[in-house]
């Protein structure tokens, strides 16, 4: 099919299905603004044969991969909706012991194509797998970049608070409990007494009653599909990153949809989902996972 007919296809018909090929084919076959985050985690740089020739992540150098990527997510902006954005978790390479810094050339050459950077967050694994290196720290973390097409884009901190450390409903610092969701108040004991800053931006940090903004570091275990024998990641890691930048009945994309997690996780929260993968047996899978859960 050619891209005009292709792209004239109805917004309908790209929704909520499983579509196999390359993704940055599908993706020029798609039509402008009609997803309204990407959350992704693309085969990183010579980790593992997906069994397709149209894979991505067996290129000869990290040069050819991160222009390949480059490509890819610029022709995914135009698909993106301009309020919309992008996650992509992504993990790094040791060649002969040297770490290559992989997710931060992919970061900077998607910048360079316009995506705005706005945060890189930190994947901490706890039940990582042990290593037996001596010369170094184990690695037990993974980067989750989070960019956003426009200037201004839809982000939802309120849907993604964590409780609060500092002060709590249990807080033993003097005042603290008093003041636990009430905007305006501050201890008016304690070492904190008077204290205006308490009126601004600190009041938010410490009493906002649906807890404090989200950190960069999200600690989340690993977790594991039976059906596939490639890693899948967490269906909370995701779930966090829909909340924040996917209204309600929006649309969630995932240009290397594997086992499907993306999509299950969107369908679970009431968004709808298009998926892309070179493998049309992963796209099975994908297709049979959701089947079974979503029913
Ligand atoms: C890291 S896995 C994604 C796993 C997924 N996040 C999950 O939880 O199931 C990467 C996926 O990208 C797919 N892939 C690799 N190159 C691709 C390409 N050029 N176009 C589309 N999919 C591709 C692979 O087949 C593999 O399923």
């Amino acid at each position: 099919m050619s891209r005009s007919e292709k792209t004239a296809l109805p917004v309908t018909d790209w929704i909520n299905q499983f579509h196999c090929g390359d993704a940055i084919e599908v993706a020029r076959s798609m039509p402008d603004d009609i997803v309204d985050t990407i959350v992704t985690s693309p085969p990183y740089f010579q980790q593992r044969d997906y069994g397709s020739d149209l894979q991505i992540g067996q290129e000869k150098s990290i040069d050819l991969y991160v222009r390949r990527m480059a490509d890819l997510f610029v022709e995914l902006k135009r698909v993106v909706k301009p309020t919309g954005s992008l996650w992509m978790v992504i993990g790094d390479k040791y060649i002969k012991g040297e770490l290559q810094g992989v997710p931060w050339r992919v970061c900077l050459a998607l910048k360079d194509t316009g995506w705005r950077l706005r945060s890189d967050c930190i994947w901490h694994k706890p039940n990582a797998m042990p290593s037996s290196v001596k010369t170094r720290p184990t690695t037990d973390h993974e980067y989750i970049f989070f960019f956003s097409n426009e200037k201004d884009y839809f982000y939802d901190a309120d849907a993604i608070r964590e409780p609060h450390v500092t002060f709590s409903e249990n807080s033993k610092m003097k005042g603290g409990r008093n003041h636990f969701g009430k905007r305006g108040g501050t201890p008016e004991a304690g070492k904190n007494s008077g204290d205006n800053n308490l009126h601004d931006g600190r009041w938010d940090q410490a009493f906002h009653p649906k807890g404090r903004n989200k950190r960069t570091v999200w600690s989340i275990t690993l977790s594991k599909f039976r059906d596939a024998h490639f890693a899948v990641y967490p269906q909370k890691l995701v779930e966090t990153c829909i909340n924040a930048s996917c209204p309600p009945g929006g649309v969630v994309l995932d240009p290397f949809s594997g086992a499907g997690t993306t999509a299950l996780t969107a369908k679970e929260m009431g968004r709808d989902f298009i998926a892309i993968d070179c493998n049309s047996e992963f796209c099975q899978m994908a297709k049979d996972r959701l089947a079974k859960r979503c029913r």
